[in-house]
């Protein structure tokens, strides 16, 4: 196996956070919103990562871009130990690592026409660059995005949100990064559209040699642009196997959970969706032993105090006391 682009070990990222009334004097409390996660990724490959609302997807990609700091674990981008205090490893790390968000619209400055916006990071990460070069490099970058030039000049919100996205993945590529963080690019475009975009970023991703971390929320997405997937629950990998193995054949009772819920374009197989009773437990007082022992179907009395770890093998490992590997 080749040594991975991307190596994240046991990050941990904790909010400070107040309860109640803020007076000077209460004391913050700690907010888990990201538990210990670790994965290799290759380069070209494509991890995914789901889970319900508020398990840290958002939060575990952030802090690898260096958006929000993590509070334990090491990240190395290329064999290199990222350190997030240090000013030229942050440089490194925004030029070779990029990220598009959920909101196309929101994320393009409305001030700025499109030409400009993917211009911009030439300017910073490329300023050996001449004023003709940006402007043949970003030309080239939205032709490749399917954005035609009379368009040029126009501003974002004379954009549908399937274009807006398109312009912010020719924004996040224009400067060559090797790694695109995705968070859930396509939840906000209808389904024609998401299916456009996925194939774009698949087609650039055979062509530039890029490496994805994509955050959805939908299997039916995850299972189509994935090599490997991860499924987060209350911050923390419940299974990590390669895409087809987690969803066609889920072994933890949390994915089994989520799996259940998508529909089969099929109207002779009956699926049943599992709804998980119980409540989630507070991302501020995590209990001991399996976090997801309130709603699983599945739970043994020991469920209650020890907290599982993630085993199995390379091509499958599983968060789970039942596991017998
Ligand atoms: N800046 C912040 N301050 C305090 N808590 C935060 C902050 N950002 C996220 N959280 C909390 O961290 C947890 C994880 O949030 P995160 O946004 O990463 O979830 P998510 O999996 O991306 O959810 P969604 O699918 O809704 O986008 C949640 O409990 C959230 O409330
Ligand atoms: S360890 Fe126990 S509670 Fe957790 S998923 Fe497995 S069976 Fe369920
Ligand atoms: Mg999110």
């Amino acid at each position: 196996m080749t040594a991975p682009i991307l190596s994240v070990k046991d990050l941990k990222v904790t909010f400070a956070i107040h309860q109640g009334k803020r007076w000077p004097w209460s004391p913050a409390r700690s907010l888990h919103a990201v538990n210990g996660v670790s994965f290799d990724l290759s380069q070209g490959k494509t991890l995914g990562i789901v889970g319900e609302s508020g398990c840290g997807k958002s939060t575990l990609i952030r802090a690898i871009a260096g958006l929000v700091p993590p509070s334990e674990g090491q990240v190395w981008l290329d064999g290199a130990a990222i350190d997030y205090n240090n000013r030229r490893d942050m440089q490194t790390l925004r030029r070779r690592m990029q990220m598009i968000f959920q909101d196309p619209i929101a994320s393009l400055n409305p001030r700025m026409t499109i030409r400009d916006i993917v211009a911009e990071p030439l300017i910073y990460f490329r300023p050996e660059m001449s004023a003709a070069d940006r402007r043949n490099a970003t030309r080239d970058m939205l032709d490749r995005v399917g954005i035609p030039e009379r368009n040029f000049n126009r501003f974002p919100h004379e954009f549908s949100g399937g274009q807006c996205q398109r312009i912010g993945i020719a924004r996040a590529l224009v400067s060559a990064p090797q790694i695109l963080l995705c968070d859930e690019p396509v939840s906000a475009l209808d389904v024609s559209t998401q299916a456009q975009v996925i194939n774009l970023l698949k087609d650039l991703q055979a062509e530039m040699g890029l490496t994805l971390v994509f955050v959805a929320h939908d299997l039916g997405v995850i299972r189509h642009i994935s090599d490997d997937v991860l499924v987060m629950y209350m911050g923390g990998v419940m299974e990590k196997a390669p895409a087809s193995h987690v969803v066609d054949a889920p072994r933890h009772p949390y994915s089994q959970a989520l799996l259940s819920a998508v529909p089969v374009p099929d109207p002779r197989v009956k699926t049943t969706p599992q709804v998980l009773n119980g409540d989630l437990p507070s991302p501020i007082d995590l209990p001991p032993g399996c976090l997801f022992q309130s709603r699983c179907p599945k739970r043994i009395d020991a469920c209650r105090n020890v907290r599982p770890a993630l085993l199995g093998s390379a091509n499958r490992q599983v968060a789970c006391l039942l596991e017998d590997v």
